[in-house]
């Protein structure tokens, strides 16, 4: 799949560079990805210490996918890290990492405000016809948007995470996203060699509208003592064919993320407040800083 492409970025494709602002788990992941199949790059985040654990982030991942794809091919392997790194500029401008953008792309922290300062004040620097998205995974597009000028060109670009590894990609129109927007980022997608799927501007849109009350209903099944821990993973993983467990999964995506996603959509009432009931097990663990994988202990253990 992930096939590498070496032409020039001098085609038809209405965008060419690409700037994401963020360069945490997502951004860093959309950087190396957008870089691997040909776009222009600028990664922006708020120090040197962030563009640095990104640039890791991406070296890890890259030399991942260049294994993956070119088995036993030293030379090709670094001829595609060689590449996609020639694609890659970095700045802590926020202002100057906007200037040369045909798209800007979001993976900031999951905050409405956070969000709408940035876009505010993209939008006053970006290129006139520059399109913006955001790749929040439960904030409303349209709230993030009226903090700009160009509610037409602004729209949800929603990765998945490993974005190396996941093909989805779910592009959130809200009432404003024009049709050419629309087609644009639908362009880039698919240079990208991923899936587009489109969405209104809903909580959850497609994806976390329905893995989001799994996990949770799987956490509570557990505090209901109806079963393991153990056992509701293996039973998802050879029963439904998920390459995780729910378990895994949450643990994978973070138990923070994942509790403010359902504290926030109560909040909202938006959605059935019983889909995203609250969960003692998940507070609790978050609470004790027990985030998952990323801090080592979540649902299980990583050593
Ligand atoms: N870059 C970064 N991480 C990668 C990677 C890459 N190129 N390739 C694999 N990984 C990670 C995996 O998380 C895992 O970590 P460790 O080995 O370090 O423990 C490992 O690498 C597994 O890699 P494998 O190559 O052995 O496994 P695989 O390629 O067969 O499958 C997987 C890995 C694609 C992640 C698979 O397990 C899977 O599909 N899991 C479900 C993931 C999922 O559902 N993601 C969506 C989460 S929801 C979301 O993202 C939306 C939101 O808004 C919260
Ligand atoms: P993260 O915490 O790993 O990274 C966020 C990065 O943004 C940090 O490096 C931070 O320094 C930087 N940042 C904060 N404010 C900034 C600003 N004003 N300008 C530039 N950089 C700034 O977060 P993440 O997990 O990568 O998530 C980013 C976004 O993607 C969130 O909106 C999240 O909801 C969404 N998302 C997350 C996942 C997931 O599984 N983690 C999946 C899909 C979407």
């Amino acid at each position: 799949l992930l096939s590498h492409n070496f032409s020039s970025t001098s085609n038809n494709y209405a965008v060419q560079n690409i700037s994401v602002y963020g360069s945490g788990l997502m951004g860093a992941g959309i950087v190396q990805v957008a870089a691997q199949y040909g776009f222009k790059v600028t990664m922006v985040d708020l120090n040197q210490e962030f563009i640095d654990r990104g640039k890791e982030i991406i070296n890890a991942s890259l030399k991942r996918v260049a294994k993956k794809q070119h088995k036993d091919d030293k030379a090709a392997q670094n001829a595609l890290i060689e590449y996609t790194w020639s694609n890659i500029e970095t700045d802590i401008d926020s202002v100057r990492g906007a200037e040369k953008a045909d798209l800007i792309v979001e993976a900031i922290v999951e905050n409405l405000q956070t969000k709408q300062n940035l876009f505010q004040q993209l939008d006053k620097v970006a290129k006139p016809n520059a399109i913006f998205a955001s790749n929040t995974s439960s904030l409303p597009i349209s709230e993030i948007a009226k903090a700009t000028q160009r509610q037409d060109k602004f729209a949800g670009l929603h990765f998945f995470n490993p974005v190396p590894q996941m093909k989805l990609v779910e592009i959130i129109k809200t009432s404003q996203t024009s049709k050419e927007t629309y087609k644009i980022l639908n362009d880039v997608i698919m240079k990208m060699e991923k899936a587009p799927v489109i969405c209104k501007d809903t909580p959850g849109f497609i994806v976390n509208r329905l893995l989001v009350p799994y996990l949770m209903e799987s956490i509570r099944l557990v505090e209901r003592g109806e079963a393991s821990m153990k056992d509701v993973d293996t039973a998802m993983k050879l029963g439904a064919g998920m390459p995780m467990g729910p378990f895994e999964l949450c643990d994978f995506v973070g138990l923070d993320t994942l509790k403010s996603i359902v504290d926030g959509w109560r909040k909202d009432g938006k959605i059935d407040a019983n889909l995203v009931a609250t969960s003692k097990i998940l507070d609790d663990l978050v609470e004790s800083g027990h985030l998952g994988r990323k801090s080592g202990k979540g649902f299980h253990k990583y050593v």
